[in-house]
């Protein structure tokens, strides 16, 4: 009797206080009565008691890091907000709550982006990570730019034929399914590495809110629970133990996914910082996941792996100085050689999907991704010609062959199927004093090799897949590529990832970016041309249609009410190929105003919300 006295005076406050910040929707009252209700059942069974205190145990490392407020469900998909201050757009509510958070809190820019990228690493699995890589471009308040390459890269023991049998035929799905797929991660390096250099909260502060929501669990939305109902096979075949994200029956939206695996592994993070990750129960935890499903990562591959700070891709674009992701992205130099390449075409009187607008756009199109797939790759691997392919009069001469009237053919067309649904993520965040981030970050393909590290919860990336496995062989996303991007130990492989950040006498002005494979570099292209070529509001510029064309395979792909008939029928005359599709890409952007408010943008394709004040 007196045990259980002590237990409600002295616990009791403190357990409802956590318990009631996790489960909003449980009343005070119920929990007061239930809890009495164990207390008196409890005082007779010493094991009770001691699961009592394991409870109370667990929560104690929430205190003082619960999210301000909860989002309730089904949550609001906010897709265009202007504000005074301060703008965050990401593919997913919770996360864009989690970064917005952040800067209501003091932190910057740089602070929110990586609360955003871990909140994403567990209500967006298909995408958000831990066990993947990006991109982060970051323009500070005084107008220098930086960017950050945490991407993955191949494990030591890689080969360049690791995916060809003895006959040299390419073993696709061992570059796409499996932990052979998988390269080694960078995000949380990646994440480190911006804190340590920008940051300006605590970082277990940014790490938090990922712990909680991993721990006491997220309603899922329909596309989600849909998502996972598709997957769960190849997740369950792939995964040594049954993840978290595996059921027997189906998802539905509203229902609660807890990750207690995941949030574990993340408090490791959130503790010990890179060292969370790249040592310890992390790596024991990685390393028998390796050996049950036959990876190649070693303890050596984690603790050598580093993000590298590079050098920017800057350009000058109309009266608009443009910053962007330089390789190993191809994004950034294709993204220059377009806007360059459609510099004399008079756009705006032909109309927006014209056919005669689309026939310029593709064609750049067309001539920018060959050159993707011989001159772009790890330039810490191979001398990427960059000056060369960014230079005005190589990109003038390059288009010298463009025909108004008919299309110029990519010969030895190789058909390479475009998947209709392909994950990576973006976001885009301006604080309140003007610093800017931009981050592209993925698993490679939704949910990456499909596999869930047992007893860490966190899904490994396939980016092996982006590495040309064959010269000629067309990858996930149907690039093509050869000997420069070929596989090699360390190496990372060939991306199009196309964070950008754009900026007018000397003030950021745009922040942009989105998945989508190959499609990434021309849908940034086709957001910048719609807002400065065509006139476009940013947010009729995201929700507008969008085609894409990349060399090989010779097909102009194009959503749905994209292009109309006449303009169909007028762009196969000109010797075009045809090929509705679903969505292409995921735009998060944000731009600021003529009146000086920053307006931020989410993508209508998905599940994507943008929050600010
Ligand atoms: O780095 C790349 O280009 C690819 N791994 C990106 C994959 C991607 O965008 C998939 N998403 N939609």
């Amino acid at each position: 009797m007196l045990l259980a006295k002590r237990l409600k005076s002295d616990f009791l406050p403190y357990f409802r206080k956590f318990t009631l910040r996790l489960r909003p929707e449980i009343t005070h009252t119920h929990y007061t009565r239930r809890l009495l209700h164990q207390l008196q059942h409890s005082i007779f069974s010493m094991k009770k008691v001691f699961q009592f205190f394991l409870a109370v145990g667990l929560f104690i490392p929430f205190c003082g890091f619960s999210q301000s407020s909860i989002v309730p469900f089904p949550y609001t998909f906010q897709k265009e907000i202007t504000c005074d201050s301060a703008v965050v757009v990401t593919a997913h509510p919770l996360a864009t709550k989690v970064g917005l958070d952040v800067l209501q809190k003091g932190g910057n820019a740089v602070d929110a982006a990586i609360a955003v990228q871990f909140a994403l690493a567990v209500v967006y699995p298909q995408a958000g990570n831990i066990g993947g890589g990006g991109f982060m471009l970051y323009r500070d308040k005084l107008g220098n730019s930086y960017c950050l390459d945490f991407r993955e890269k191949a494990p030591n023991a890689a080969t360049e034929k690791m995916y060809q049998d003895s006959l040299g035929n390419v073993l696709a799905k061992k570059s796409q399914f499996g932990a052979l797929a998988c390269g080694v991660p960078g995000t949380v390096d990646g994440m480190w590495e911006a804190h340590k250099k920008y940051g300006k909260l605590k970082w277990g502060e940014l790490v938090m809110p990922a712990v909680e929501l991993a721990y006491r669990g997220y309603q899922i939305t329909a596309a989600e629970a849909q998502d996972l109902n598709e997957e769960r096979i190849l997740l369950a075949k792939n995964s040594s133990l049954t993840p978290a994200l595996v059921k027997m029956d189906d998802w539905k939206s509203g229902e609660w996914l807890i990750q207690k695996d995941l949030a574990e592994t993340l408090r490791r993070i959130a503790g010990n910082g890179r060292d969370g990750f790249y040592s310890g129960a992390t790596v024991t935890l990685i390393l028998r996941e390796m050996d049950r499903k036959g990876g190649l990562i070693t303890a050596e591959d984690l603790s050598n792996y580093h993000s590298v700070w590079r050098k920017p891709l800057e350009f000058d674009w109309k009266d608009l100085h443009v910053v962007t992701m330089p390789p190993p992205s191809s994004g950034g130099i294709i993204l220059r050689q377009l806007l360059a390449m459609i510099g004399e075409y008079p756009l705006k009187s032909y109309g927006i999907h014209s056919a005669e607008a689309v026939h310029v756009m593709v064609e750049a199109e067309r001539r920018a991704f060959a050159d993707r797939a011989v001159f772009m790759a790890d330039p810490d691997f191979f001398k990427v010609p960059v000056k060369k392919l960014t230079d005005l009069d190589y990109i003038n001469k390059r288009m010298a062959s463009f025909k108004p009237d008919s299309a110029s053919q990519s010969i030895g067309l190789t058909a390479g199927a475009i998947k209709e649904s392909e994950e990576t993520t973006h976001f885009s965040i301006v604080d309140a004093e003007g610093n800017a981030v931009s981050i592209t970050t993925t698993l490679n393909d939704s949910y990456g090799c499909r596999t869930v590290v047992g007893g860490a919860g966190f899904l490994l990336n396939n980016e092996m897949d982006d590495f040309s496995v064959k010269p000629g062989t067309a990858n996930l996303y149907g690039a093509i590529g050869g000997k420069a991007n070929a596989i090699s130990p360390n190496k990372r492989p060939l991306s199009s990832m196309t964070p950008t950040i754009i900026s007018k006498a000397g003030k950021t002005v745009m922040v942009l970016g989105t998945p989508g494979g190959t499609t990434i570099p021309t849908t940034t292209f086709q957001i910048l041309v719609n807002v400065v070529e065509f006139g476009l509001t940013l947010p009729e510029a995201v929700q507008a249609k969008r085609f894409h064309h990349q060399w090989k395979p010779d097909v102009i792909s194009f959503e749905d009410g994209c292009l109309s008939p006449e303009a169909q029928i007028s762009l196969e005359k000109k010797g075009h190929v045809l090929n509705p599709r679903g969505p292409i890409g995921r735009m998060e952007a944000i731009i600021r105003l003529p009146n000086g408010k920053w307006q931020g943008v989410a993508d209508n394709r998905g599940d994507d919300a943008a929050a600010g004040y």
